[in-house]
């Protein structure tokens, strides 16, 4: 699948650890991710998208059992490369997480990792209750998926200042910490952003087209889609605040 726009995936593929930075990320979570497997005693992990492998390299190594879904060839072929050099065995699959359900059993994992913004690529409040609801089915009962989405609402609110050069407010210290390679918002409108990413070593620039979700929109999706407790964090702190960069999930079946 190719969500890439612009230069090609694999050249994205490869300066993506430059955007997430790895360490960086780390920091920014401070062990939200591991301990809140641990609290809900989740062992077998279904990393939703792979990436370059950042989270579930860094799973396996802390004793995970994890299952790795990716769509993009780049990406996969990336993350063998960083799982390599980790010597560490990652655990592929290809699925779109629309058809989950005729791949999976229910009840397969203790828990969902959707992490980095990735269900802003799903368009459509049916689309995206039908990947929510394959997720909560691939789930075990008491087992978790953990989500999070870029904090939208600030961007729909500023979208004139941001698109028109002016600020686009980020912390950089969560999710996507790179110094050289950064993202933002080029074009805004309610039903769709369009996002840049920049190298700025080289000028070499992507573009992909993202579902902007509403303040409360994405929290109510994922109960609709059956998660009856859903715990929200802001940058990994409990509860809401309009000023973080990213809002977190964890959604209990
Ligand atoms: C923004 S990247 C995040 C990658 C990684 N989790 C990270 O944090 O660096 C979005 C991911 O979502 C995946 N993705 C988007 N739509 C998908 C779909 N319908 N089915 C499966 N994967 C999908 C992409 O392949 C990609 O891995």
């Amino acid at each position: 699948m190719d969500i890439h726009k612009g230069k090609d995936s694999k050249a994205l593929a490869e300066v993506w650890g430059d955007y997430v930075d790895w360490d960086k990320r780390r920091l920014g979570e401070n062990g939200f991710l591991i301990s809140t497997l641990k609290r809900f005693n989740c062992r077998e992990v279904f990393d939703a998208g792979l990436g370059d492998g950042a989270d579930s390299i860094y799973l396996l190594r802390n004793g995970f059992e994890v299952t790795s879904n990716e769509l993009d060839r780049h990406f996969i072929l990336k993350a063998e490369e960083n799982s390599e050099k980790h010597d560490i065995r990652l655990k592929i699959t290809e699925y779109d997480w629309a058809d989950l359900d005729k791949h999976f059993q229910e009840n397969d994992f203790g828990a969902v990792v959707c992490f980095g913004n990735s269900l802003t690529h799903i368009f459509g409040r049916d689309n995206q209750l039908r990947v929510l609801r394959n997720f909560y089915r691939i789930l075990k009962k008491g087992g978790i998926l953990i989500a999070d989405e870029r904090n939208f609402q600030y961007i729909l609110d500023k979208k004139d200042e941001i698109v028109n050069g002016g600020r686009f407010r980020y912390t950089g210290k969560y999710v996507y910490c790179g110094d050289k390679v950064h993202g933002r918002p080029v074009e805004v409108s309610d039903d769709r952003v369009c996002f840049e990413i920049e190298n700025e070593r080289t000028g070499d620039k992507w573009h992909f087209l993202i579902y902007p979700f509403k303040r409360g929109e994405l929290l109510s999706l994922l109960k609709e889609a059956g998660f009856s407790k859903v715990e929200q964090y802001s940058d990994y702190r409990r509860g809401y605040n309009p000023d973080a960069d990213f809002h977190q999930y964890v959604c209990v079946k």
